[in-house]
């Protein structure tokens, strides 16, 4: 596939799984394409509404195809595959993966998920005694538990701050971020997008500050690959962790860890290996078995993401999202606690007095409609993420079940 560097080619290795005229327009709010596109190429139960698609993907159909015809091969071949065949094969879809996000194979490591990614690089990240990492109430709860565990352990401090849910622009997020910056900060976290509510924060924006500053940032972009474009040579971070199996549709048990190549030298490794040599990213990858027919996948759910096209799949979550907040920002009762333009698919809300755990039961119990309760503050809040084959009707069907209970 040679990293799908087109449309037409991330088609034809589709081959007949998939046809590229499917996938011709495809405006936010085209619902006739939109549906064709979940009829056609998902496979969804119909008996709920799931609007707690954060967790995690749905595999598209010729995904799916794939990842079962993997599964035989490497359950047929056994150890001939994983001696004879897999090493060779696992370089090529490393090189694939690499090119789609236009950075060198030697700078990445395709781990289990973006915990682990994450992990082996806040862990192996060379702190010195007195060093400081910031971090806040938005940041994914995982890593700030690993730095929280390095805090134990004696090795640095965390400064955490309170982001706002609302911040009025990019601009007010950096200059946030650089009020909290001291002369023992080395690190700060950044979660590309929040798992809470949904915020986008500035990464690149933050990183030029931060760098100016002599401050590195680990980014957590777990839920930013596929769901927002970025490009990641531009967001200027040198540690950034991501998974594959949120909004790239890869079977669960795949994420990658980019490290900016002139600073793997400086990584201490997670998991045991004395024979690499230093400077090489693989040191960090000693992990053991691998899901084999997970990682055969990934150059299939990169051809099929690439064939929907990044733009539009963000535009059309957009629109989504943006659906229920038009509508429920009218409520007065209900308080939206995601800025409409700088997120994307996630936003979350609460009901004044509602108990948050009981408003999502009541959603999943009296409407059938899936979505999850967040822990944020005294209050919490409820987080809905519609996916690309949610069609507007069913937003509305969640705004019509809310303004119920609210109003
Ligand atoms: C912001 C964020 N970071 C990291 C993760 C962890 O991802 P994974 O399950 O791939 O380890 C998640 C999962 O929901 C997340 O939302």
């Amino acid at each position: 596939m040679a990293g799908v560097p087109s449309i037409a080619s991330a088609a034809e290795f589709l081959g007949s799984t998939a046809d590229i005229k499917d996938f011709e327009g495809g405006v936010a709010d085209d619902e006739k394409y939109w549906k064709n596109i979940a009829k056609k190429y998902y496979v969804v139960s119909k008996d709920y509404i799931n609007l707690e698609n954060g967790y995690y993907g749905i595999q598209p159909k010729p995904v799916l195809q794939a990842f079962e015809k993997n599964i035989l091969l490497a359950n047929r071949e056994g150890a001939r595959f994983a001696r004879k065949v897999y090493p060779e094969l696992s370089s090529t879809i490393k090189k694939e993966l690499a090119t789609f996000l236009q950075v060198s194979p030697d700078e990445i490591i395709i781990t289990r998920n973006a915990t682990e990614a994450l992990n082996i690089a806040i862990q192996g990240y060379p702190f010195q005694p007195g060093d400081e990492v910031l971090l806040n109430q938005l940041d994914y709860f995982s890593m700030i538990e690993a730095f929280r565990m390095l805090e134990k352990r004696g090795r640095i401090r965390v400064n955490a701050f309170e982001l706002p849910l609302l911040p009025a622009n990019e601009d007010e997020i950096v200059e946030l971020y650089r009020q909290q910056i001291t002369d023992k900060t080395k690190v700060i976290l950044l979660t590309h997008v929040s798992n809470i509510n949904g915020l986008i924060i500035p990464v690149a924006k933050i990183a030029a500050m931060a760098r100016q500053k002599g401050v590195d940032t680990i980014t957590d972009s777990a839920h930013a690959l596929g769901q927002v474009p970025f490009s990641l040579p531009a967001l200027g971070s040198d540690f950034v962790g991501m998974n594959l199996h949120k909004w790239i549709g890869n079977p669960i048990g795949a994420g990658v860890l980019y490290i900016k190549n002139e600073r793997v030298k400086e990584m201490s490794m997670l998991f045991g290996d004395v024979n690499t040599a230093e400077d090489n990213i693989s040191k960090l990858a000693h992990f053991g078995t691998t899901p084999f027919a997970v990682m055969m996948t990934i150059p299939d759910s990169l051809a099929f993401h690439k064939l929907m096209g990044i733009e539009k799949v963000s535009q059309r979550l957009h629109y989504l999202k943006s659906i229920w907040i038009n509508e429920l920002e009218k409520v007065s009762t209900v308080e939206i606690v995601t800025p409409k333009n700088l997120s994307c698919a996630i936003a979350s809300f609460r009901i004044k007095d509602k108990k948050v755990a009981e408003v999502a039961d009541y959603l999943y119990k009296q409407h059938n409609i899936l979505t999850v309760n967040r822990s944020l503050g005294k209050d919490g809040c409820i987080r809905i993420t519609p996916a690309v084959y949610t069609s507007a009707e069913e937003m509305m069907q969640f705004v019509g079940a809310v303004k119920e209970y609210a109003e």
